[in-house]
């Protein structure tokens, strides 16, 4: 599985993404040390604390089938498109509650990838993007 599958992935997960509120379609793919892909998206809630982002849904995904050991994940992200306007990825960092939930099962060289495009591709590391990160 290469980097630019992996995002390729991501991007067709963007387009399952319920996200009727904030119109802001998210997809991940999570690649297993095992080499298994888990995917998610977004799925928002009309009580809004219930929405779920793309990034914990594919973790959710991979630990409930009993995967714990993780390599990288590819997140791209896709707002719904003004009437006539052409689709438009944009590069999209894991939020703070995500970043402290995948901490929870990754190491520090853990790799998250975004980009506007397979083109464009951005890494940097569990460690990067959370520093000094809590566990127990
Ligand atoms: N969202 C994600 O899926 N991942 C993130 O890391 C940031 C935010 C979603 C949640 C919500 O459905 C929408 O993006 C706007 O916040």
């Amino acid at each position: 599985m290469t980097d630019r599958e992996l995002f390729r992935a991501a991007m067709e997960m963007t387009r399952r993404s319920y996200a009727p509120f904030s119109k802001f379609r998210v997809g991940a793919a999570l690649l297993a040390k095992d080499g298994t892909v888990y995917t998610g998206c977004n799925v928002e809630n009309s009580s809004f604390g219930g929405t779920i982002c793309a990034e914990r849904t594919a973790f959710v995904k991979a630990v409930s089938e009993g995967c714990r050991e993780f390599e990288k994940i590819a997140i791209t992200a896709c707002p719904v498109p003004e009437e006539g306007a052409e689709e438009a990825f944009v590069e999209a960092w894991p939020c703070g509650i995500c970043r402290q939930f995948m901490k929870e099962f990754c190491d520090d060289d853990f790799v998250i990838i975004t980009g506007t495009g397979e083109e464009t591709m951005r890494y940097m590391t569990m460690n990067e993007i959370l520093p000094e990160g809590f566990r127990l």
